[in-house]
């Protein structure tokens, strides 16, 4: 048996120092593994050392397994103790990898605000979807005979001259950016069947200058009834409905006699806002009235058989009462500062 090793204290000395260096040089469990696969595990020089001991004579046997026992000893030994080391520092270093900083502040992202013009709009439109009323459109661009002539409106109305309607170039195509949304009440008649319970909420434009209650692009909701024996009292219970919808039970709507060339009769409304910031009071809200006959001739309703109201509001108004804002330009401005204090309705 010429490559069986013969057990001298060299060989042993040899085999236990080729394992501690291999286990010393071992620096992650793996490496580890497969030194022992060398160094201690069956084929290895210490076990077939070990298996040698079967041929020592027996007077040698005591001497020679205390010498193979200790060394094999040993070499388990560092073993178990470089098995250690390594499981401790790749305890450690998997911990620092996963460390979370708990003191940390998250990074956020951000996720910016809808408007709260678009919100009030949409919540204005659920009130009405809630009446059973149906959303109703029409075009910002629009026709000057939607605008004003189907209206009623003369043709030397002040509401038609250059300084306070948008008209679009070429002025012979009579288009205009739609000053108010009474437009869609036309619109709706021509369109739907009868009867009609519709709001409409959308831009409108008109040349006023830029300040703390003004916009030149502007948003109303219009209202429109057309139905049989529709009177003002159904206009009334409408308007109180809608404001104790927007401003609690307390609110109320009252009428002042007014002039619009769509309604006959015509009236200011006004608001009684419960909670308003400076005490309870009046405030001016909007225009309503009884569809002028006029104007359901136009749309092609014969005014004998159906009657109807109508009723327009602005939404920033609406929006600066109802949530304190003082300054309209800050709706228009896109800060998102201002969109974040009505929260992250979405
Ligand atoms: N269109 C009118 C305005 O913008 C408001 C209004 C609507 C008045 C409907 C009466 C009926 O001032």
């Amino acid at each position: 048996m010429s490559d069986v090793p013969e057990i001298t204290p060299e060989a042993v000395a040899e085999a236990v120092d080729a394992a501690l260096a291999a286990i010393t040089a071992a620096s992650d469990s793996s490496a580890l593994k497969t030194a022992r696969a060398a160094h201690s595990a069956d084929g290895s020089p210490l076990a077939l050392l070990n298996a040698q001991l079967r041929n020592v004579p027996n007077e040698k046997k005591a001497e020679f397994g205390k010498l193979v026992g200790q060394a094999r000893g040993r070499v388990n030994q560092a073993f178990a103790a470089r098995e250690a080391e390594i499981a401790e520092a790749e305890t450690a270093a998997k911990l620092e990898a996963e460390r979370i900083d708990i003191t940390a502040l998250a990074a956020r992202s951000r996720v910016g605000a809808r408007h709260p013009l678009t919100l009030l709009q949409e919540q204005i439109g659920d009130i009405f979807v809630g009446m059973g009323w149906e959303i109703a459109e029409g075009p910002e661009l629009e026709h000057e005979w939607y605008n004003f002539d189907a209206l009623n409106f003369d043709e030397d109305h002040p509401a038609r001259q250059m300084q306070d309607t948008f008209f679009v170039d070429p002025v012979a195509r009579h288009l205009v950016m739609r000053t108010h949304t009474s437009p869609v009440q036309v619109r709706s008649m021509l369109e739907r069947e009868l009867p009609i319970y519709v709001v409409c909420p959308g831009r409108a434009y008109r040349t006023d200058e830029f300040d703390a209650t003004h916009l030149p692009v502007f948003s109303q909701f219009e209202g429109l009834v057309i139905d049989k024996n529709i009177t003002m009292a159904h206009l009334k219970g409408t308007l109180d409905h809608i404001a104790k919808a927007l401003f609690g039970a307390e609110a109320k709507t009252r009428f002042r006699a007014n002039f619009f060339p769509f309604t006959e009769p015509s009236a200011e409304l006004d608001l009684w806002h419960p909670t308003f910031k400076g005490g309870a009071r009046w405030i001016e809200w909007g225009g309503c009235g009884m569809v002028n006959p006029n104007v359901l001739r136009a749309a092609g309703i014969d005014p004998e058989e159906y009657s109807g109201f109508a009723f327009g509001m602005g939404i920033e108004r609406t929006l600066m009462f109802r949530s304190d804002v003082k300054d309209m330009r800050d709706m228009a401005e896109g800060d998102v500062r201002f969109s974040e204090q009505f929260g992250m309705v979405v």
